[in-house]
């Protein structure tokens, strides 16, 4: 579990995430979540020191929008699904 995306179609803008880990998500205009790392693509890899921080996140967020995998999304949060 080393990529993580936002779910945009799916996150409420709950803000959430952005308190549980400030360094991985930001908030666009309409305070939907995107990761900062890459844009929200999923590409790169979670710095280590923040991996626990994005678990917590993801645990915390009520429509499971925060996805995290093993390999790169590459731009689409469904790719596990
Ligand atoms: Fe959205 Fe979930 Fe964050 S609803 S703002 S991705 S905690």
């Amino acid at each position: 579990m080393h990529y993580v995306i936002v779910d945009k179609d799916t996150c409420i803008a709950c803000g959430a995430c952005g308190c549980a880990a400030p360094d991985i998500f930001g908030y666009d205009e309409d305070g939907t979540s995107h990761v900062l790392l890459d844009d929200n693509q999923g590409t790169k890899e979670i710095p280590e020191a923040q991996i626990d921080d994005v678990i917590d996140a993801c645990e915390g967020c009520p429509t499971e929008s925060i996805k995290m995998s093993g390999t790169p999304f590459n731009g689409d949060p469904a790719k596990e699904e």
